[in-house]
């Protein structure tokens, strides 16, 4: 067998692509226009807050990258293969887990049901595997120093932290290259806040592709490598974090200042 250029380019050409890319997306909620030409990327061992007031679209963003909303138009590629449908099992086998705002954990589940919630880990193709299922989300929970008295626990009993531990395990869990989390640290107390953080930095090591919705600029000037303002369903501005002061971002979101294509019109 000859290898062939394709072949032997594919590497680096993967290399430098982002691993997640959405072009030009528009998406409307009846006679709200929630996105609005929206483009954004991120890159594996890289984390891209997304910040904006209520409203900017950031969690309509992230359910779009996440296949649970269809774009009205726009293009949304994975290592720069596109996505050929909004379906959130299609998104996730190309490598692509969320934590989602509103949906946290499932109160009457314990938290090992939580952990595989939609995807339990299975015997003999068939029967659902509880002793696996408990030892792995135990390990899971412990590497993200998230504590639970056990796994056994339905995670009604649980703090808002350690919720939000349970649901990033879960995302942690499939071990995708590309990890959305839409306001993990919203609600969160100081230590808990910290321990995101931590799982967060994990991430990034490990090469993750990040994207993190947040409104806590301290955290974020913390955590993220780049910032994407949107508002009113527009990006106002992308960021590298060393580059940009916490009030040039505050003007950005709020709109005091031009926006970027603005200020490049007026140049
Ligand atoms: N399912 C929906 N149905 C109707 N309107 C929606 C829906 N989801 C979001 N919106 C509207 O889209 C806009 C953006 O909302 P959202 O993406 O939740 O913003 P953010 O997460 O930045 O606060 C808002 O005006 C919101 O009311
Ligand atoms: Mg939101």
């Amino acid at each position: 067998m000859t290898l062939t250029n394709h072949d032997t380019d594919r590497p680096a050409a993967e290399a430098s692509l982002p691993a997640l890319r959405i072009t030009d997306a528009w998406k409307s909620f009846g006679h709200v226009a929630a996105l609005r030409g929206v483009s954004l990327t991120v890159r594996g061992g890289e984390v891209l807050a997304l910040v904006g007031d209520n409203g900017a679209g950031k969690s309509t963003l992230v359910k779009v990258l996440s296949g649970v909303y269809p774009v009205d138009s726009g293009e949304i590629a994975v290592a720069g293969v596109p996505l050929e449908k909004a379906d959130p099992r299609l998104a996730r086998a190309r490598g692509i887990s969320t934590v989602f705002q509103d949906l946290a954990v499932v109160e009457t589940l314990d938290i090992a049901a939580n952990v595989f919630l939609g995807q339990p880990l299975r015997r003999f193709g068939i029967l659902a595997d509880r002793k696996k299922m408990i030892a792995q989300s135990a390990e899971i929970l412990r590497s993200l120093k998230v504590r639970v008295p056990s796994v056994r626990v339905a995670a009604g009993e649980l703090s808002g932290g350690q919720r939000q531990g349970v649901a990033i395990a879960r995302a942690v869990r499939q071990d995708t290259p590309i990890i959305l989390m839409d306001e993990p640290t919203a609600a969160l107390g100081v230590r808990e806040t910290a321990q995101v953080g931590e799982i967060i930095r994990s991430l990034r090591e490990q090469g993750k592709a990040v994207i993190l919705v947040c409104h806590d600029l301290e955290f974020i000037f913390a955590h993220a490598d780049r910032i994407q303002v949107l508002r009113l369903g527009q990006v106002q501005g992308v960021r590298d974090v060393s580059a940009t002061t916490r009030s040039e971002i505050v003007s950005l979101i709020t709109g005091a200042t031009a926006r970027d294509e603005d200020l490049e019109a007026t140049n």
